[in-house]
C-alpha cells in the first residue's frame, strides 16, 4: 500500500491517542520508517501488521478501527494536497460516488504502482445508492463504510449507510446501501 495510507493510520493514532501509544503500536508491528514515505509503494503486509497491532494496543476490534481510518482518510487526503481532486469529482455524494474509478485513475497518474479498488454505483428508482466494491484485498469493507461517513460529513448530506452484501461471508463482493436524506 502506498505510504500515504500508512501515514494516515499513523497520524490518526498520533492525533487521537498520542506519541506513547503510537510508539507501542510501531514497536509491536515491527514496521520500518520507510513505509511512511507518501509516494512510495509498499507491500500490503506492513499496513495490515500495523492495523492488527493497533487493535491489540487500543483494545479495539479491527472493524471499528478501519471505519475510523476510512472517515479520517477524507480529512487526511484533503489536507495532504488532494482537496482539489476531492472537489473536482463531484458536488454531492451521488455524483462523487459515481466518479470513484475516475478519481483513482487520476491518483494512478501520480502513483504509477497504485492497485486501486473498483466501484460500481447503481442508482435505484427511489434514489437509493448501491455501491459495489471490488478489491483483491481482504478485510477492508469497514474502511469503505468509514469513507462513506467521511463523505457524508464533507458534503453535509446526512446519510444512512448499511452494508448489504459481505464478501467475507461468501458473497461475490461487498455492497453498501447509501440513503442520502
Ligand atoms: C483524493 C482522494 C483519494 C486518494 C488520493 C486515494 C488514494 C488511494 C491510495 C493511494 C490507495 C492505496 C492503494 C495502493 O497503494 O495500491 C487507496 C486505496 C483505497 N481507496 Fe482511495 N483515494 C482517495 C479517495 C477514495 C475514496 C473517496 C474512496 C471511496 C470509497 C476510496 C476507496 C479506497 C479503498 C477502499 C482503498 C483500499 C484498497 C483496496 O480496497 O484495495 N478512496 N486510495
Amino acid at each position: 500500500m502506498y505510504g500515504m495510507v500508512n501515514s494516515a493510520i499513523k497520524n490518526l493514532i498520533l492525533e487521537n491517542f498520542g506519541q506513547e501509544t503510537w510508539e507501542k503500536i510501531k514497536e509491536d508491528s515491527g514496521v520500518e520508517d520507510d513505509i511512511f514515505i507518501s509516494m512510495k509503494a509498499n507491500p500490503d503486509k506492513p499496513t495490515y501488521d500495523m492495523a492488527i497491532s493497533a487493535t491489540k494496543v487500543l483494545e479495539m476490534e479491527l472493524g471499528p478501527l478501519l471505519e475510523a481510518v476510512g472517515e479520517y482518510w477524507i480529512l487526511y487526503t484533503a489536507r495532504e494536497g488532494y482537496k482539489e481532486m476531492l472537489d473536482m469529482f463531484g458536488k454531492n455524494m451521488k455524483e462523487f460516488l459515481q466518479n470513484l474509478n475516475h478519481l483513482h485513475s487520476r491518483v494512478h497518474s501520480v502513483m504509477p504502482d497504485l492497485n486501486p479498488p473498483m466501484f460500481e454505483c447503481q442508482i435505484e428508482d427511489d434514489g437509493t445508492i448501491l455501491l459495489h466494491y471490488f478489491t483483491e484485498r481482504p478485510h477492508l469493507a469497514p474502511m469503505v463504510i468509514g469513507i462513506l461517513r467521511g463523505l457524508s460529513k464533507r458534503f453535509d448530506e446526512p446519510a444512512v449507510i448499511e452494508q448489504i452484501a459481505h464478501k467475507a461471508e461468501g458473497e461475490d463482493h461487498d455492497i453498501f446501501k447509501v440513503n442520502v436524506n
